[in-house]
């Protein structure tokens, strides 16, 4: 008989996928001791996560000799859906220069829209695509021939992927949304999960001119007045902040980061009784600008699938000063307690973030905030190299890495977005 060797291995549990078998046994760490958790050949279900949620388990360990049935069970995975990306199973798609060079140029070509605002039997003068990390499908679009517009299909809200147009299309888009804008206004139906995907989207634009042109010198006006509008839709109703949250994990771009990270913190900002004006305007102003330095950044870092090395983590970390750089050279003057946002959002209590390794009472409330939110939407966002987080799972990280955050603020933070989801 062979014996098993005691060496164990890893393994983020965001890699399982919820209703497949394991052929392989999972084993847990309690205390100093790895104990088996579950027999191979069980189906790993939204219960067995939740049972790991609930201990506090993000991470699993599999027997190095099942290491071959582990590979194999990811690559089922990929094969059988192409979105479900993360850091061990993955990547490997990208390590074939012609894939890279595809992701780099769907990305870059396509911009993703928010599938709500496309009404199924609605007219379109664009081509809607359903889009993959390495591909776009064209799903429906005019017949240019015959000069017939598109029609929208009745299943347009069933599609599993996500929806994009090519970016020369843009503005035909915006036609599109700004006349469905026209007419809800004159509608008496209620279409406020409608109303709200068009504030979204509109702010998407606005965030993406910005990001595009940020030393125009109009910038931080704006920037300033796409915040009051914000502002007020959440001070209307505080539950509002969620409607303002991207639908999908998996759109990924700086802009719909920029506009989750903005309504999360004047969420949050509420929750601390912030005044309207100037806490809030100031804070929220800084929470939509906080990412701006990225613009300056080759995109091909910044939208790398895959581990980043060490001179290349580091460009990306001047985002923070460049992002001041260009905002203080700026026509117009940027609020001190907006500049703190931006320049403190990757700073941690513990003293072990960047730029200054500032440490508790040395960051500010806003870039307390700033912190939470910015780390808690990159969890729960999906990357080509890594699976979203579900909110539990990623309360969880943050309660994990509590010393690195605000504690009061996580909690908080934590009780307003439970009562969402
Ligand atoms: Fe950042």
């Amino acid at each position: 008989m062979v014996t098993k060797t005691l060496n164990y291995f890893p393994v983020a549990i965001k890699n399982l996928k919820v209703n497949t078998i394991l052929d392989f046994d999972i084993f847990i760490q309690t205390s100093n001791k790895i104990v088996l958790f579950r027999k191979q050949n069980l189906p790993f279900t939204e219960e067995t996560l939740n049972n790991l949620a609930k201990n506090k388990v993000i991470t699993i360990f599999v027997s190095e000799d099942d290491r071959e049935k582990i590979d194999d069970y990811c690559h089922s995975i990929e094969n059988t859906n192409n979105t479900n990306i993360s850091n061990d199973c993955f990547t490997a798609p990208f390590d074939n220069p012609e894939n890279l060079e595809k992701y780099y140029k769907t990305y870059l070509d396509y911009y993703p829209i928010e599938k709500v605002n496309l009404l199924p039997g609605s007219r379109i003068n664009f081509n809607v695509y359903k889009k993959s990390d390495l591909d776009v499908e064209l799903f429906v679009g005019p017949d240019k021939q015959n000069n017939l517009p598109g029609i929208i299909p009745e299943d347009i809200h069933n599609a599993q992927s996500a929806i994009a147009i090519h970016k020369e299309d843009i503005p035909l888009y915006k036609e599109y949304i700004n006349n469905l804008s026209l007419e809800l206004s004159k509608s008496k139906k209620d279409s406020s999960a409608l109303k709200y995907s068009i504030l979204r989207e509109n702010s998407k634009f606005i965030i993406k001119d910005i990001f595009e042109d940020p030393s125009s010198g109009e910038t931080i006006q704006k920037a300033g007045d796409l915040v009051v509008t914000l502002t007020d839709t959440i001070l209307e109703n505080q539950n509002n902040f969620s409607n303002l949250l991207k639908i999908t994990t998996h759109d990924y771009y700086t802009y719909t980061h920029s506009l989750n990270v903005c309504s999360l913190s004047i969420g949050l900002g509420t929750e601390l009784k912030l005044r309207r004006d100037p806490d809030l305007l100031e804070l929220g102003l800084g929470a939509l600008l906080h990412d701006l330095g990225k613009c300056t950044i080759d995109l091909r870092i910044l939208n790398k699938p895959g581990k980043l090395t060490g001179d290349e983590f580091k460009e990306i970390q001047s985002h923070v000063t460049a992002a001041s750089a260009l905002l203080t050279s700026s026509n117009t003057e940027i609020p001190k307690n907006s500049l703190v946002t931006i320049l403190q959002h990757h700073e941690k209590m513990s003293g072990k973030g960047y730029p200054y390794k500032l440490n508790k009472d040395q960051i500010h409330i806003n870039g307390r905030i700033g912190a939470i939110v910015d780390f808690y939407d990159a969890l729960t966002t999906e990357r080509p190299y890594k699976k979203a987080f579900s909110p539990f799972q990623a309360f969880q990280l943050l309660s994990e890495f509590q010393d690195d955050y605000d504690k009061k603020l996580i909690k908080m933070f934590i009780v307003m977005l439970g009562k969402q989801v």
